[in-house]
């Protein structure tokens, strides 16, 4: 007897139904958060949408193992599987950035940099990075950060004027005259608000020149440099940090990556030296995300968030707004608002409940402080993930532009007009790992 299928197929099973079970009140939150980021325009430049494969990973029984140690010298027992699991992120780690080297166990971006410091220099060693406000991250030694206070952080800026062509770029004048004068143990190059290209050649090239380590901090643009579309530090830099959750579009983790020479000293920051037991289930799911970033379609993913962002910039050009450095290379655009006299965090929150989520930043040079800054921080890796092209660029500009224009205004109607817009368009493009998605 053939089975025919049943004439109304049964709707998907609800998701997560243990947990519904087990805590209500949980899963409601969950629930509504999946709802949000379906709805809405994410674009906030370090998140994405990781795979429901990468999802599923994460949430498996390997978080309930303890594996301190790497793989073959551990501390515990009953490792057969974890190490297999951590060998293949390893590996796939290496083949995919063409490295010597890779550790996946640090936690996130910021405990990563933090074992780069563990291993290459002493509490009040000198390091030099690019200054928070400039683009560059906390932990390049800025003074808030324990790598400002434990050592001594020297920080970089770019050139003015930011907005011009040319100008909001790495002066790399000053950041050779500062390692000549400084001698800095460890050079960090990357950031956290950078929409140019890092030309990780000139940082090897003064690295080199003063005896300094250069940690290249890929974690903004490492999926661009795994799918060829920003250029890779391996050939330049001493160590590579990266987290694994923005461009890369893995779980929420990090990874060292360096020359064989360096193995030792990195493995031993790490673990012992700064955590206990890795994560097995993020290994897992970095493991997955590797694999996935090593398929073709993920080098199209990494052009196609380089073409929407340079498209996005055009068209908010094209309406009167001023970018830092006139444009973008990457995956990231940071809009100086102080011509359209309207502070970052109005036009943030504004566009927050137009369904478009940005957040404010510091421009460099802000005359406002890092609480109320002029800028807001965009970036194209959440909306490609989910199939958006080129084409819709301009109605994505047109949102920011109408919905900056409501909040110079108070006008409510226009932000619940945009959100309503939003909503339909996004319904259209279905979110990769979202139950509720479709
Ligand atoms: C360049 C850079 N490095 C490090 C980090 C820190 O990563 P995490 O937030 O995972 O600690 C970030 C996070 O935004 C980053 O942008």
């Amino acid at each position: 007897m053939t089975a025919h299928p049943p004439a109304h197929p049964a709707p998907p099973a609800p998701a997560h139904p243990a947990l519904r079970t087990a805590d209500p009140e949980l899963a409601a939150l969950i629930g509504a958060e999946e709802r949000l980021q379906a709805d809405t325009l994410r674009l906030i430049p370090s998140e994405n949408y990781v795979s429901a494969a990468v999802l599923e990973a994460t949430g498996t029984v390997l978080q309930n193992k303890y594996s301190e140690g790497y793989p073959g010298r551990r501390y515990y027992e009953g490792q057969q599987n974890i190490d297999l699991v951590e060998t293949l992120a390893v590996e796939r780690a290496r083949a995919l950035f063409g490295v010597e080297h890779a550790n996946v166990q640090p936690y996130s971006g910021s405990p990563a940099n933090l074992a780069a410091y563990l291993a290459f220099a002493a509490p009040g060693d000198t390091v030099l990075g690019m200054s928070l406000p400039m683009g560059g991250h906390l932990t390049h030694g800025w003074g808030v950060s324990a790598t400002g206070t434990w050592f001594r952080g020297v920080q970089y800026g770019v050139r003015g004027p930011v907005t011009s062509e040319g100008g909001g770029r790495i002066d790399f004048d000053e950041v050779r005259d500062l390692a000549r004068k400084e001698r800095p143990k460890i050079i960090f190059c990357g950031g956290t608000a950078v929409p140019r290209t890092i030309d990780f050649a000139a940082f090897g090239e003064i690295a080199r020149e003063v005896g300094a380590v250069l940690v290249a901090d890929i974690a903004h643009i490492a999926g661009l440099v795994a799918g060829g579309a920003h250029p890779s530090p391996v050939p330049h830099a001493d160590v590579i940090a990266t987290t694994t959750h923005k461009t890369l579009r893995g779980p929420r983790g990090a990874m060292l990556m360096s020359r064989a020479t360096h193995a030792k000293a990195i493995d031993k920051a790490v673990f012992p030296g700064l955590q206990g037991g890795p994560h097995n289930h993020t290994t897992a799911a970095i493991a997955v995300a590797l694999r996935e970033a090593a398929a073709p379609s993920f080098r199209d993913y990494a052009h196609a968030v380089v073409a929407n962002a340079k498209a996005l910039a055009e068209a908010l050009l094209a309406r009167g707004f001023d970018l830092v450095s006139g444009g973008t290379d990457n995956h990231l655009v940071l809009i100086d608002l102080t011509s359209k006299e309207v502070p970052g965090k109005v036009a943030a929150k504004a566009l927050d409940r137009a369904g478009i989520v940005v957040n404010h930043n510091t421009v460099p040079f802000d005359p406002r402080k890092p609480f109320d800054p002029s800028g807001i921080r965009i970036g194209t890796p959440s909306l490609t993930s989910r199939g958006l092209g080129t084409e819709q660029m301009p109605r994505v500009a047109e949102w920011i532009n109408r919905g900056v224009s409501a909040a110079a205004k108070g006008d409510e109607e226009a932000l619940a007009a945009i959100r309503t817009e939003v909503a339909e368009l996004m319904a259209a493009y279905p979110a990769p790992g979202l139950a509720t998605a479709g």
